[in-house]
């Protein structure tokens, strides 16, 4: 039996559920082998109510006080964003302390700077709670994986952005009235740019390219759109076409190298993906030999958290080689998102008189893209308009950048109102 002297790193959200899951073991020693002890827990103000009790003598407002104490055996990360988090971790790191982190933001943005920090001092970084809350991904890919070749991850990856979207597909309700509920609800922040806009699901993705295809992108060369823009209409429109609508996070093996893209996606309702609903998260990850595999569970949330947190807590405890970044992969080149192949859904607002289709079916025939189906759907009589909704064949995304750009100078189109991809299985 080891005892493991754990200093934390935060005491929010996960931090609590962390520290109760240390504190009520629930036979967690048995199972393990490893008794946990919490030594130290730093948090910004000591005098804050938390959903733990904790004896007043583990905390402390200094960091420093956790990351440099002789006592702590393992650090546990769990305050979020770059600073002072990337110094935190790198000192932990730098005087041989393992570091479990659950950081998406700080190991998407400078990752690189602290595995190599890691690999130096020959301690651990591992950070399976920073992707995907309680789906074991990281662990799966970098372990149960590692005779595979990953072919493609593809994943819904923020909860809120699935909640919001569900909402608007189940109930015809609009993006404001929805996301205005959510904040309401405790699902959306009272700032939800970084769900929204996609750049939490983007933080993910470039972890999870690091990992799986060995490429360190930078956050701002990755290809990004939100959900912001995505109407009911578009959930009414896509349904009779066969589909849903999910923001999709992807990292995917291509001729150019590693393609990654986070956007709004059409993706067909008999695929597993159509199906994750609420805010629950899933993994699609293709290997050469196992094929596709889905992953699917609570993609946050205290509890969910903690197990990754903690899992990865023993792990460390239990062997010093059994981490993320133990992993040496040639990395692949990133790919630009000008070369992304894929079908598209056009939603165009056109004036309502005859020639209309042969202008718009001439600007995608001169960018060689073919269209698959018209529909014209809802008419506004008294304006003269008419939603006209283009599926198109698989067509090269430089093309249709340059399509969408001839057809928003049409006189005839009166707005191009959304142009989504449709994930292709
Ligand atoms: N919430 C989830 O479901 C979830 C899921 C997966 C991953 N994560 C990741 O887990 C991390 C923590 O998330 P959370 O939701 O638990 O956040 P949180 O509730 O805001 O907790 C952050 C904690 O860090 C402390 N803290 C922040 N800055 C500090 C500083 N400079 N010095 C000392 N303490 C500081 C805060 O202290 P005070 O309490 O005194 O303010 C608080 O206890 C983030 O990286 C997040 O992305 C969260």
């Amino acid at each position: 039996m080891r005892t493991v002297k754990i200093g934390l790193l935060g005491v929010g959200v996960v931090g609590s559920a962390v520290a109760k899951a240390i504190i009520d073991d629930r036979g967690t020693t048995e199972r393990s082998g490893v008794k946990l002890e919490l030594a130290r827990a730093a948090v910004r103000d000591l005098s804050k109510q938390r959903a733990v009790d904790l004896s007043p003598e583990l905390l402390t407002a200094d960091p420093h006080d956790v990351v440099s104490n002789p006592d702590v055996d393992v650090v546990v990360e769990l305050m979020g964003g770059e600073n002072p988090a990337f110094e935190l971790i790198t000192a932990a790191l730098s005087s041989g302390k393992h570091v479990v982190s659950a950081n998406k933001e700080v190991l998407a943005k400078r990752g690189d700077e602290l595995l190599a920090t890691a690999t130096q001092s020959g301690a651990q970084l591992i950070y399976e709670a920073s992707v995907g809350g309680g789906i074991p991904i990281l662990n799966t890919i970098s372990n149960e994986l590692l005779a595979n070749r990953i072919e493609s991850i593809r994943a819904i990856i923020n909860g809120t952005t699935n909640y919001i979207l569900t909402r608007m597909s189940g109930e015809g309700a609009a993006y404001s009235d929805v996301l205005a509920d959510a904040q309401r609800l405790g699902y959306a922040e009272a700032d939800p740019t970084a769900d929204v806009d996609g750049f939490d699901a983007l933080y993910k993705i470039a972890i999870l390219g690091q990992l799986a295809f060995g490429t360190s992108a930078p956050v701002d060369g990755i290809h990004r759109e939100g959900i912001g823009r995505i109407d009911a209409r578009d959930f009414r429109y896509a349904e009779e076409l066969g589909f849903t609508i999910k923001l999709i996070a992807a990292a995917q093996r291509t001729e150019a190298g590693l393609l990654l893209r986070v956007h709004p996606s059409l993706v067909p309702l008999d695929v597993p993906m159509a199906s994750v609903n609420g805010a629950l998260n899933m993994v699609e990850v293709e290997g050469d030999l196992v094929g596709p595999l889905w992953l699917q569970g609570a993609g946050a949330g205290p509890e969910p958290t903690a197990s990754a947190v903690l899992g990865d807590v023993l792990n460390v405890a239990r062997t010093a080689s059994n981490g993320a970044s133990q992993s040496s992969i040639d990395p692949l080149p990133l790919a630009p998102m000008v070369g992304h192949h894929c079908q598209y859904y056009l939603r165009l607002t056109a004036a309502d008189q005859p020639g209309v289709l042969a202008q718009v079916a001439t600007v995608l025939g001169d960018a060689d893209i073919s269209i698959r189906s018209v529909i014209q759907m809802d008419t506004d009589e008294t304006a003269g308009q008419a939603d006209l909704v283009i599926m198109t064949h698989s067509a090269l995304e430089a093309n249709m950048q340059e399509a969408v750009s001839r057809l928003r100078s049409l006189d005839v189109v009166v707005e191009l109102d959304n142009l989504i991809r449709v994930e292709s299985y």
